[in-house]
This record gives structure tokens, C-alpha cells and sequence, in this order.
């Protein structure tokens, strides 16, 4: 097979479909899709849950399919309508409002996904918190978001600050616990004492329903806002790209914490009203093949680094499960290495279709359609309705073949609406009419696009985004270490992994066990995922006369590269 190009198959819809929406299409027709564009009045939960439990051929259809190495269990369309509508009132209970933050610390659990969709009900916005974050994470995310109530677990609570969190009235404990103090609610009682009978609160489209945190270069995470008016963009990449049909089993990796785990995890498969595998509990190859299989799982959207963890296992291991109702496989979150997709045609027979978007984007923008070929290496076009090119700095753009800055005509539908509590960051991503990405990229003559790097000093550790600032900032918590430059450096399996560079304080000496004490702390006080797997003692860190650690020039002394223009670097 020519490996340049492998050839479409058809999806829901066919070449032609697409061939003519690109020509003239218009978002407002995708609107007749819900039963809000007569009313004006919304509530994805409504569109996402409550549509499927009204409708009775599919109010008793297996909406959930739980399975954790402890825990097996199913909900109903309608189970999860009645559920959510108990929290919904177990908030109502306790004063939430419209637009109040209520976030969610805690693993996946059909608990979750309960509580989920009742901050929704009432109007909320929810916050996803990743259950690996320790507690510089959470509280740094719970201060700037203003956060009213806290959905968590007793395993987790010992990670949820206690101090400096004024707004926090109450926390939700799922799970069995003594709490007394009346700051706790206990989860299982209320929701025994709740009835399930709920009044949504209808919102507007530009209303807000989710705030993600996401790591940027300089400063604290950033709180990044989606409304309601996602759900268009939602849906129709869920039926365009996802390809789902009614009777599919649809599996997501991604953990609610991040983006894909929310716009794909949750609302993608069930705005199409499809049956929605959640897998909790650690990733092995082995038990990934066998969720593929027992729960003969159709459509599949994971992510390079899981792919390339199945690749390094053994390109026989697949012939051990029987795969055969897969039937259409994506990938998210770090460029797919065309060897993976070689694999993917051999291992699964089937294609594997990357998609390119961001937490600020909301849902996908750049896919591989599944009637249209793939250019292994390369993100694919642009969906139907969205407008991308390349720019240089000024926000001009420039032609195929050239590199420069990915950007996005804005206006598309599940566009972030703001940054939290930080205009002037949010101002910062538009240029010129263009959403700027801050990935680099080019696009050939035909328009398919290809992914470079980051622009910025942004790590991506196995699809995760981690800021350099923040892990920094942590190291220098450390009593030993002075300085630290943080960057990522290339590894053939996570992408990238995490290097610090640091500088001792006085009356410490460089040792194993120091090193390795420096990462734990890092490890417990931050998030695993964001600790360092390389440090590295120096007599300096590279800075510029304005003080600002050059990360770039770090990393050109790890490749062994020209380290470039230092003309601003201090004595
Ligand atoms: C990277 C995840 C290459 C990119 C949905 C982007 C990708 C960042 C791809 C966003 C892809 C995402 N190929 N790189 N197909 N998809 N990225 O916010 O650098 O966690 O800017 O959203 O991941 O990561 P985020």
C-alpha cells in the first residue's frame, strides 16, 4: 500500500457530503438538530442525558458501561436522568446557583458522571479537576475559579487544602467517611434523601458550563470557560469524525480531568445518544486490549502514547483478543508518528485517524474524516465551518509549504468565551481575526496540515500539557534548590518528558538521594505527571538581563544544538 496516502472508506457520511458542506456551510443549520432551536432556551445535560431518557426506545438503553478492576456496573439513560436530578437537588439543598463553580476531584465512578450532569441541571459550571493533582494543583485551581463546593473522595480529601480557600462553603464526600463537621456532605445520604425529580434550569447558549484548566508557559494554570453553544460543534463532530451510530459502543481514554475526557468522554457520545464505555483504574496494554474486547467496543478515540505503549508490546499481542467489532479508531493530544498508523493497518487493520484541537478550542477543529484519505503525518483539514491557515507573527498568512503559526478563523461554535478572572491573557490568543495556537505547523497545497512543535516553552508529557512555570515554582519551594529551568526534552514513547535544570542552595551538596528527594517533592506536592524524570544539578541557569530563565537555550545545550542569538543573556 502507498504509505503517502491510505485511502477513505465511507463514514456516515460520504466524500461528496463533505465535498459540498466545506463549499457552503453554515453552523446554523446544524442548530435544527436540537429541539432548543425552536425554544432558544438550552441545557446540554438535557440534550446529552434527559433527551435520550424521555424518548422511550431509548430511555432503558445502556448509556454507561462502568468497568474498574473492582467495580463493574451499568446506567441507563434514565438511571442517569434520576441520578443527576438527585444531585441537582442535593446542590439546590445547599444554596447553589446558576453560574456558581462546583468542581470534581475524584476518580471515574458512575458517581461522577451523576454529579457531573447535576451541576449542569442547575445551571453551575463545572469544574473537572485530573485526581492526580496534589495540593498546590487543587488549590490553585480552587482559588482563582472561586470555587463553592467540592465533589471529592475520602481517599482524596487529605489533598484538598484546608487553609486559604475563603469561598469553599462545602464538600461533597463520596464515599464512606465520619466526617462531622457540617462543612462536609456526605454523598450517599443525601442522595438517598433527593428526589429525582428535577426542573433544569434552561440557560442560554453563551451561558457558562465548564471551566478546564490548562498549563501556558508563564504564569498559573489558566482557567479556560466553554458555554452551553459547544454542544453544535459537539455534535457534529461527534457524528462527522467520530462517525458514531446509534447502535455503537464507544470507548474514550481520556480521564474527565482534561479536555478530551469531557467534550469527547461525555458529551460527544451522548449528544449522539450511543453506549459510553468508562474505564477506570491503571493502563496496561493488556488490559486495554481486553476492555476493547469484552465490551465489544466499536469506535475507540485514545491517544499516541497509549498507541505507542501497544506498539512496544508486541505486534502479536492484538492476535490474543479478539477484536473484531472495533471498527473506527482516533487519536488526540501529540503528533501521530505514521509508524503507528503503519501499525494500526496491520495490528487492528484499521486506520488510525488523528484529530488536532485544543482545551481552548472546545472540540475538534483539524481531523482526518473517515471518507477521506489520511497523509500519515498529518493532522487532516479542517472540519466543515472552520477557517485555518498559517501566519507569521504580525497575523498575516502565509503560503503552503512554509512553517509558521497554526491559527483558526474565529467564530467557530465551541470556541472558549474567556479566561477566567484574565481578559488581557484571553485578548493575547487573537491576532488579526485569527485565533493564534501557539502550535507551528504547515499546510501543503492540498490542505492538510502538519503538526511541528509548540512555539512556546508548553511540555506535552504523554498528551498532558504541563506549564514549565508551575513545576518550576514548585522545585524552588524545595529548601535545597536555588534556581530551576524547566524544559521537555524528546522521548520515543511520552513525546516528551520533563528535564529540570537546578541550582543548589549554600550548604547543599549534589547527591542521589538529594536528586530523588527533590523529584517526590515535586511528585506530592504538585501532580506525578508533572514531576521532573531528569534534573540536573548547575553552577547557573541561563537568564536574561531581564531575569527571565532562557528555557530555549537549556534545551539547545540538552540536544547539542546551535544554541542561536544570546546576545540578552546576563553575564
Ligand atoms: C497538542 C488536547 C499534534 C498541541 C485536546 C496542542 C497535538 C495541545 C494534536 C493541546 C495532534 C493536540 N497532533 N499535536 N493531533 N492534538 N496536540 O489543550 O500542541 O490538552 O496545542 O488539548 O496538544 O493540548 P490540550
Amino acid at each position: 500500500m502507498d504509505m503517502q496516502k491510505i485511502p477513505a472508506r465511507e463514514g456516515n457520511h460520504n466524500l461528496k457530503d463533505y465535498q459540498k458542506m466545506r463549499e457552503s456551510f453554515s453552523w446554523d443549520d446544524m442548530k435544527k438538530n436540537f429541539s432548543w432551536s425552536e425554544t432558544g432556551k438550552v441545557n446540554i445535560a438535557y440534550e446529552t442525558i434527559d433527551r435520550h431518557a424521555d424518548n422511550p426506545d431509548t430511555k432503558d438503553k445502556v448509556a454507561l458501561i462502568y468497568s474498574a478492576p473492582d467495580r463493574e456496573e451499568t446506567r441507563t439513560f434514565d438511571e442517569l436522568r434520576k441520578e443527576s436530578n438527585q444531585f441537582a437537588n442535593v446542590l439546590k439543598k445547599y444554596g447553589v446557583k446558576k453560574g456558581d463553580r462546583v468542581f470534581l476531584f475524584m476518580p471515574r465512578s458512575p458517581e461522577f458522571y451523576a454529579a457531573f450532569f447535576g451541576i449542569l441541571k442547575i445551571g453551575a459550571i463545572a469544574g473537572p479537576l485530573f485526581e492526580a493533582f496534589m495540593e498546590q494543583a487543587v488549590r490553585d485551581r480552587l482559588q482563582d475559579s472561586q470555587a463553592s463546593v467540592l465533589v471529592t473522595t475520602p481517599e482524596l480529601l487529605p489533598r484538598v487544602p484546608q487553609d486559604d480557600l475563603p469561598d469553599l462553603q462545602k464538600i461533597v464526600l463520596v464515599g464512606e467517611n465520619d466526617e462531622k463537621d457540617e462543612k462536609y456532605i456526605d454523598y450517599q445520604r443525601e442522595m438517598e434523601a433527593a428526589s429525582d425529580q428535577f426542573d433544569i434550569e434552561w440557560v442560554d447558549l453563551e451561558d457558562g458550563m465548564l471551566l478546564h484548566y490548562t498549563s501556558g508557559s508563564t504564569g498559573k494554570p489558566k482557567g479556560v470557560y466553554h458555554v452551553h453553544n459547544n454542544m453544535i460543534q459537539l455534535y457534529a463532530t461527534a457524528d462527522w469524525v467520530l462517525d458514531l451510530k446509534d447502535d455503537d459502543i464507544y470507548w474514550c481514554t481520556a480521564d474527565p480531568g482534561w479536555v478530551t475526557g469531557t467534550s469527547y468522554g461525555i458529551f460527544g457520545p451522548w449528544l449522539k445518544g450511543v453506549t459510553n464505555v468508562i474505564r477506570g483504574g491503571r493502563f496496561t496494554p493488556e488490559s486495554w486490549y481486553e476492555t476493547l474486547q469484552d465490551n465489544k467496543v466499536t469506535v475507540w478515540y485514545t491517544a499516541p502514547t497509549a498507541l505507542r505503549k501497544m506498539v512496544s508490546a508486541g505486534e502479536n499481542l492484538p492476535e490474543k483478543y479478539d477484536l473484531s467489532s472495533l471498527r473506527h479508531v482516533l487519536s488526540v493530544g501529540e503528533p501521530l508518528n505514521p509508524e503507528v498508523i503503519t501499525w494500526g493497518l496491520k495490528a487492528l487493520n484499521l486506520r488510525i485517524h488523528d484529530t488536532w484541537w485544543m482545551t481552548e478550542t472546545g472540540a475538534m477543529l483539524i481531523v482526518n474524516l473517515p471518507s477521506e484519505e489520511i497523509r500519515p503525518g498529518s493532522m487532516g483539514q479542517p472540519i466543515p465551518g472552520v477557517e485555518a491557515t498559517i501566519v507569521d507573527n504580525e497575523g498575516n498568512e502565509i503560503p503552503p509549504n512554509q512553517m509558521g503559526n497554526l491559527a483558526i478563523k474565529t467564530g467557530w461554535p465551541s470556541m472558549m468565551r474567556a479566561i477566567w478572572n484574565n481578559p488581557s491573557k484571553y485578548e493575547s490568543y487573537f491576532v488579526n481575526g485569527w485565533y493564534v495556537s501557539g502550535d507551528s505547523a504547515y499546510r501543503d497545497e492540498d490542505g492538510y496540515f502538519w503538526f511541528q512543535g509548540r512555539l512556546d516553552d508548553v511540555i506535552n508529557t504523554s498528551g498532558e500539557r504541563v506549564g514549565p512555570f508551575e513545576v518550576e515554582s514548585k522545585l524552588i519551594e524545595h529548601p535545597a534548590v536555588m534556581e530551576a529551568g524547566v524544559i521537555g526534552k524528546p522521548d520515543p514513547e511520552r513525546g516528551e518528558i520533563i528535564k529540570a535544570f537546578i541550582t543548589l542552595n549554600e550548604g547543599y551538596e549534589e547527591s542521589p538521594e538529594l536528586l530523588e528527594e527533590i523529584r517526590q517533592f515535586v511528585k506530592t506536592g504538585l501532580s506525578a505527571h508533572a514531576a521532573p524524570r531528569e534534573l540536573e544539578v548547575k553552577d547557573a541557569i541561563p537568564k536574561t538581563r531581564s531575569g527571565k530563565i532562557m528555557r530555549r537555550l537549556l534545551k539547545s545545550w540538552e540536544l547539542g544544538l546551535p544554541t542561536g542569538d544570546t546576545s540578552t543573556l546576563e553575564e
